[in-house]
């Protein structure tokens, strides 16, 4: 896929003609089924400072919390008896956790139950430790390279490389991860050719899972008072990323549906096939704040599932829990299914 074809569908097509291209190659793939993964948000805690982030170590005003091993098994629990069966343990970098807290929630849960699929999102780790949790039961890994162009990103996490995050990226892959990662739209100082590289690079690593969501500016960060991106441009970038990986799975992200009241059924219809409810205790997901005005905080998992059902009723589509392993990684045939012009 050369880059000449990518930046035709971004600026020669217009958006509501993608999504209809982009909402049959999903349909051809996918069905109407829309995979749920049951997110827990275990700890707020993290040692990064990224610009654009709540979670930032340097807001004082976030009040921080762990959920021990125990209850994230507990949780996880609960929710497998309603019938999922894949779940995403997401968490800032680590403080207070560690490695072996993790296999020993992840080794626990596969005892338990051998028929679900654990994704972590928990941001850097090296290939030693990564090759550790995955022998101890992880099954994907989630890590946004959040923009392609190295310089914003450094300037975006305080002088991090670019190169060590893909490097990750594709250490994830060597040691077999379903492997997801994606950006964010809207970031200061984005330009066409940076979304552009952003929408490339995903092709290039042949994600799995490709989340993208909106830059959403927090006032509790160095980047508070800036303007958020037109929803447009969100529902464009992922009909584009479903045309050119049309076996990956697609996230209609939060966010999304923060800054849009029916942004994750226009992104549904755009070609994303994945829902990301949220599964925290509410007593802890309200401090989970990595921008403002997140939705479904102040609701119990009961009224959020419900109202799920009836948004995904309205568009045709429907819950599945099912695992939902990426075509992309079942197939794993690279080079032989793509388009390649
Ligand atoms: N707006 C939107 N997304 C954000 N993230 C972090 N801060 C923000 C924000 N202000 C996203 C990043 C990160 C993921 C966990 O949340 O892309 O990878
Ligand atoms: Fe921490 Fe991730 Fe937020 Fe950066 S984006 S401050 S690493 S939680
Ligand atoms: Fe949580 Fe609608 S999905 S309130």
């Amino acid at each position: 896929m050369n880059m000449k074809y990518i930046k035709e569908l971004y600026h020669n097509y217009d958006t509501e003609y993608l999504a209809q291209i982009a909402e049959k190659i999903c349909f051809l793939n996918y069905g109407n089924k829309v995979f749920l993964r049951g997110l827990i948000e275990f700890s707020n805690e993290c040692k990064m400072n990224c610009l654009y982030c709540g979670l930032r170590r340097d807001n004082k005003k976030l009040n921080r919390y762990l959920i021990t091993p125990d209850k994230v098994i507990e949780i996880i629990t609960k929710f497998y008896n309603f019938g999922f069966r894949s779940f995403v343990l997401q968490s800032g970098e680590f403080i207070t956790y560690k490695i072996k807290d993790l296999c020993y929630i992840v080794e626990n849960i596969k005892k338990k139950f051998n028929d679900i699929a654990i994704t972590l999102s928990c941001g850097y780790f090296n290939k030693k430790e990564l090759k550790i949790l995955k022998e101890n039961g992880v099954d994907r890994y989630l890590l946004r390279f959040e923009t392609a162009d190295s310089k914003l990103y450094s300037f975006l996490k305080n002088g991090l490389s670019l190169k060590k995050r893909i490097e990750m990226l594709y250490n994830l892959k060597e040691l077999n991860y379903e492997t997801g990662s994606g950006f964010m739209i809207g970031l200061p100082y984005e330009t066409d050719e940076i979304i552009l590289k952003n929408i490339k690079f995903c092709y290039d690593l042949k994600l799995d899972m490709i989340g993208i969501g909106p830059f959403i500016p927090n006032p509790d960060t160095p980047l508070g008072n800036l303007l958020i991106t037109e929803f447009d441009k969100i529902v464009k970038i992922t009909a584009i990323l479903r045309i050119i990986l049309p076996f990956s799975n697609i996230p209609a992200t939060t966010a999304s549906g923060t800054i849009e009241k029916l942004g994750r059924e226009k992104l549904l219809k755009a070609g994303a096939n994945v829902l990301m409810p949220n599964i925290t205790p509410k007593e802890y997901k309200k401090n989970y704040l990595l921008y403002p005005n997140k939705i479904c905080i102040n609701e119990d998992f009961s009224h959020c599932i419900n109202c799920l059902s009836k948004r995904l009723k309205k568009i045709n589509r429907k819950i599945s829990l099912d695992k939902g392993t990426s075509l992309n990684y079942i197939l794993k045939k690279e080079g032989e299914y793509y388009v390649s012009c």
